[in-house]
């Protein structure tokens, strides 16, 4: 059997040049870094989760006619996705404060934001990842104008219906990060939601107890990462043999 090519690998994902021109597979690895890799372990299982984690949402999102690079899943731990040019901003959108708004301004965790907020980082891991302004992104050319109100749409698009997929399954979704990339079809370019949603991009609390039940179970030693994270998938009806949490709830 040929050996595949590999087009990139990243701290959680490789990369692999897919079985048809435009495609590419993505392989879900088990590893797990924070600090811009200063903390990293290996945790048994997270892959595989994460492979379904994103194609429940990358489905839901595709179904609801936000387009996103989602083709099918191959197995436990790759998917097929279409190939994009990634833009290189990694674009946030919080409805709590939490994480680096809370530590930049002060915020009390927790706190529910007068309205949801979108950020951006452009992404370079040399310099962490640093927040920048719309302002830097249209002066260095990352983004047009037009595309910045497109990404602004999707990312709120994003923000509705995972909001309400979470709340479904009593899961609070305090903030997210998604990326977005280019494609071409003939003369025309679009933007599709790429990367990966799971709970290494999200901010979960049960909205009952608070308790985290995403990276951030990793990053600030709180426990086990898998059963974090299984407990969503199970919630949500991923997980197979796991029957999902039938009664909705609507209260704070
Ligand atoms: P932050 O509060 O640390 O800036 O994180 C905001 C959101 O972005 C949170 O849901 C976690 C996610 N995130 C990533 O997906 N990748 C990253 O490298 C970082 C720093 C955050």
């Amino acid at each position: 059997m040929a050996r595949r090519k590999k087009i990139y690998e990243g701290k959680a994902k490789i990369l692999y040049e897919g079985p048809e021109p435009g495609t590419v597979v993505q392989y879900f690895k088990d590893d797990a870094t924070a600090f811009n890799a200063q903390k990293r372990d290996v945790i048994e299982g997270k892959g595989v989760l994460n492979n379904r984690l994103s194609e429940f949402f990358m489905t839901g999102l595709n179904q609801i006619g936000v387009p996103t690079h989602f083709i099918r899943r191959l197995n436990m731990r790759e998917q097929l996705v279409r190939a994009c040019e990634i833009i290189p901003l990694e674009i946030i959108v919080r409805n709590y404060a939490a994480g680096s708004l809370a530590t930049r301004l002060g915020l009390e965790e927790g706190m529910q934001l007068p309205r949801p907020i979108v950020e951006y980082c452009y992404k370079d891991d040399k310099l962490g990842d640093p927040l920048v302004s719309e302002e830097h992104i249209a002066a260095f050319g990352w983004a047009s104008q037009q595309d910045m109100d497109d990404i602004v749409s999707l990312a709120l698009r994003v923000n509705d219906f995972l909001s309400g997929v979470m709340l479904a399954v009593g899961i609070r979704l305090v903030d997210f990060k998604i990326e977005v990339g280019r494609v071409y079809d003939g003369d025309f370019m679009r933007l599709i939601v790429a990367d990966e949603i799971s709970p290494d991009s999200c901010r979960l609390w049960d909205i009952e107890s608070g308790q985290k039940l995403d990276k951030d179970v990793f990053r600030r030693d709180l426990g086990s990462l898998t059963d974090a994270y299984s407990e969503v998938a199970r919630r949500l009806g991923v997980l197979p043999n796991a029957a999902p949490v039938a009664k909705p709830r609507l209260i704070n």
